[in-house]
């Protein structure tokens, strides 16, 4: 058993990375011993570093290999993109019959924050089966799945024919879901285009020009909320969550659920110059497309966020969503491309 070389050398991380048989399972690879129990006393006496291996002999007679890997994880890596890319398209026949396309589409996701399936079933349902190519369906207060269509009485703007500006879904959620899956059953209307844009370069971007600002989004956190008849949503979050490397996470960012932020006039005004600033520099990188029967657009949302134009309320349009999991969908791109 092979296991990565911890940056360093560090003697604590070490001992504690030791693959061998008796530190790990052989078939689960998991870890055999409490890391409190062995680690705290590991006292180094002897260590040979060649180009691909470090050999360790422990002061208590341990012995560990370990080889190089150069690939720090299997994840793709994300491209961040603008108003002038065009969607990665996969076939919904090839997606199912074919593990190379599937492969090609979850990759597109998890690199682009999105990609659309053509020519799916228009049923109802397809929706939850695209899902289940990958991973499960998460269940919400909208249901498994649920309709977009114009309603008469909405509880959601989205039930309606209004444009909706760009916005992440269910940011009142703790977590909100990762995955959204959009799926056009009819579209007999003029308008109703689907508006993307990438949120993760809009962050960088403005961490280019004005990185107080990302700060300020980052640190302030602002109250989501949804009711209706059967729910009562709230969670406090900032509209940009950042890694502890200070790359982007999660974006929570929705014109018709967010509160205000609270705090001096100071912080709030200079709160509301950065969110003017973050969705000026979305909107500029903003593409949009129009979603026909039978397309399913796949997209991430915590970082891709979405939007739509109004239409004539006259014609048919409806559409069908479910959300899901995008560490599921990561998990099994890493298994097709594990050849
Ligand atoms: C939604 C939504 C987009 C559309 O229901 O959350 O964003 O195109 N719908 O209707
Ligand atoms: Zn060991
Ligand atoms: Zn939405």
């Amino acid at each position: 058993m092979t296991a990565l070389l911890p940056e360093g050398l560090d003697p604590l991380a070490l001992r504690d990375a030791c693959p061998c048989d008796e530190c790990r399972h052989p078939v689960s690879g998991q870890r055999l011993f409490e890391t409190t129990a062995i680690v705290p006393e590991a006292r180094i006496a002897h260590v040979t570093v060649d180009t691909d291996v470090v050999a360790v002999d422990w002061a208590d007679g341990h012995h560990s290999v370990f080889r190089r890997e150069h690939a720090a994880d299997g994840r793709p890596a994300r491209t961040l993109w603008d108003a002038s890319f065009a969607p990665v398209q996969v076939g919904y026949d090839d997606a199912v019959a074919s593990p190379d396309a599937l492969r090609r589409l979850l990759r597109a996701v998890a690199e682009y924050g999105f990609a659309v399936v053509t020519g799916a079933p228009r049923e109802d349902g397809t929706v939850a089966r695209v899902a289940e190519l990958f991973g499960h369906v998460r269940e919400t207060n909208y249901g498994r799945i649920f309709d977009v269509r114009v309603s008469v009485d909405p509880a959601n703007l989205a039930f309606t024919s209004l444009p909706l500006s760009l916005h992440t879904d269910n940011p009142y959620r703790d977590p909100p879901p990762s995955l959204q899956l959009l799926h056009c059953l009819e579209s007999d209307v003029d308008g109703g285009d689907t508006i993307l844009a990438d949120g993760f370069r809009a962050v960088s971007e403005l961490q280019a020009c004005a990185p107080e600002q990302v700060a300020l989004l980052a640190g302030q956190p602002i109250r989501f909320a949804y009711r209706d008849e059967t729910a009562e949503l709230v969670t406090e979050a900032p509209v940009v969550e950042l890694d502890t490397r200070g790359l982007p996470r999660a974006i929570r960012l929705n014109n018709r659920s967010k509160g205000v932020p609270t705090g001096s006039t100071a912080l709030v005004h200079a709160w509301y110059e950065a969110y003017f600033a973050f969705v000026a520099v979305l909107e500029e990188g903003e593409i949009t497309f129009r979603l026909d029967p039978g397309d399913v657009v796949l997209f991430d949302n915590l970082r891709v966020l979405h939007g739509r134009t109004g239409f004539e309320s006259g014609g048919s349009r409806r559409l069908q969503g479910c959300y899901a999991d995008r560490d599921a969908l990561l998990s099994t791109l890493a298994v097709l491309e594990r050849a």
